[in-house]
């Protein structure tokens, strides 16, 4: 009996170090605000009560340039993490390059062709098959507003078009607040010229001049009015906004220093981690003259083919999780974003969540949901590197509007 016992404890101990490897992952991610964290959170806990430990790799730094040197530099010394955030055409780039794994078998038995929008699929399937996991469905054509500033401004009412929002921010400046809370980044800068593009041009305009390249929309009196309307914005930031982080300028509005935000919805999540409630402490606007369309970026996770099958065993179990209805819930109640799933209830969001999953399957529907710019659905990161460049110089006042739109058309030529 005795020599059973110890063969059996013998193969206990034997089995644990390999169920303890086969659970781990190592996830390289930029969510490093308290509303990204927070939301990163429900993943690492769901996951954990499945037994996969978390290796976190945040990488800070929003927009997620300096994430994704950190996943050159791992991929290239042939050790990648289990799983990258990855947006638009980064993962399209990864998938070129072979590294990415095949999740088709699982997309298949989820039915992921059915229930994820077909502008995400652009992005998430490389040759037919299905190479990342989509977590959220984010827009960056919002105006995040203080509902005592405004006010105490004077302000009333939602600003409807773009003229009415510089009145408005005008009136903000006035009574003494931060008009336009920002922060001096190229990815930011990057991000309102999203909204202004849209509202300036509407959809087909954005299309063409900024997804299609086409040099004769892009060299319009269009665009020559996008970088003056964005000189106008120049005018109603604080004088310290060069360099402020996004989520720092977030917590300008959440305070009442600043009046409005110009941001994607990821910034609901910085309002929703300090407490504050929709139509009571704040306001979510759809960037004026934007209603009904929406530029869109999606978080995804790209799993990179690992050597170790025990590593990628977990690493299907963290795709699965991150395609579970609830969890596509329970995740971007808190990020801020609508999910990436079409079929997913929006009894548990807030009235901006609610606002968000209404307005992006809209705008799916309608085909203007638009590829952000800013966030890498527009162009592939060189061109949009390419356009940062113009546009955070522009707004840095280092060329005029006119040089602006010059500059442009010929990085989309080049
Ligand atoms: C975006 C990303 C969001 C959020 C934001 C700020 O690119 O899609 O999830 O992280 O950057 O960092």
């Amino acid at each position: 009996m005795k020599k059973q016992l110890t063969s059996l404890a013998i193969a206990a101990t034997l089995a644990v170090p390999a169920l303890a490897q086969q659970q781990s992952v190592e996830v390289l991610h930029w969510w490093t605000s308290g509303g990204e964290a927070s939301a990163l959170n429900v993943l690492k806990q769901t996951l954990e009560k499945q037994g996969v430990t978390w290796n976190d790799m945040p990488v800070a730094g929003g927009g997620g340039e300096a994430a994704m040197t950190a996943v050159r530099a791992r991929v290239t010394a042939g050790n990648p993490p289990t799983a990258v955030q990855l947006l638009g055409f980064d993962v399209q780039d990864w998938a070129k390059q072979g590294v990415l794994a095949d999740l088709n078998d699982m997309a298949a038995k989820g039915n992921w062709d059915k229930v994820v929008p077909p502008q995400l699929q652009k992005f998430t399937k490389y040759n037919g098959k299905w190479i990342a996991v989509p977590v959220n469905l984010h827009t960056t054509n919002w105006l995040w507003a203080n509902k005592e500033v405004l006010a105490k401004a004077g302000v009333t009412g939602e600003p409807k078009d773009f003229d009415d929002f510089i009145a408005a921010a005008e009136k903000v400046q006035k009574a003494g607040f931060i008009a336009i809370a920002h922060g001096g980044q190229p990815w930011q800068d990057a991000t309102v010229f999203d909204s202004v593009v849209l509202s300036t041009g509407g959809v087909d305009y954005y299309k063409k001049a900024f997804i299609d390249l086409d040099t004769k929309t892009l060299n319009s009196p269009t665009t020559l009015k996008v970088f003056q309307r964005m000189s106008q914005i120049r005018k109603l930031v604080d004088k310290d906004f060069s360099g402020r982080d996004w989520n720092v300028a977030s917590g300008l509005v959440i305070s009442g220093k600043a009046g409005f935000q110009i941001m994607g919805d990821w910034a609901k999540g910085e309002f929703v981690n300090a407490k504050k409630v929709p139509g009571k402490d704040f306001f979510c606007y759809r960037f004026p003259g934007t209603q009904g369309s929406g530029a869109f970026n999606t978080d995804n996770f790209a799993m990179f083919k690992l050597k170790d099958p025990a590593k990628t065993a977990a690493q299907m179990k963290m795709a699965e999780d991150v395609m579970d209805p609830s969890f596509q819930s329970s995740f971007n109640v808190i990020k801020g974003a609508a999910p990436a799933r079409n079929d997913v209830s929006d009894a548990a969001f807030d009235d901006c969540g609610k606002k968000a999953i209404k307005d992006v399957a809209e705008a799916s529907k309608n085909n203007t949901l638009v590829g952000s710019i800013a966030h890498g659905h527009a162009v592939p990161a060189s061109m949009k590197s390419a356009f940062y460049d113009v546009i955070t110089r522009h707004f840095n006042g280092q060329i005029d509007d006119k040089k602006a739109v010059a500059e442009l058309v010929s990085a989309a030529k080049n």
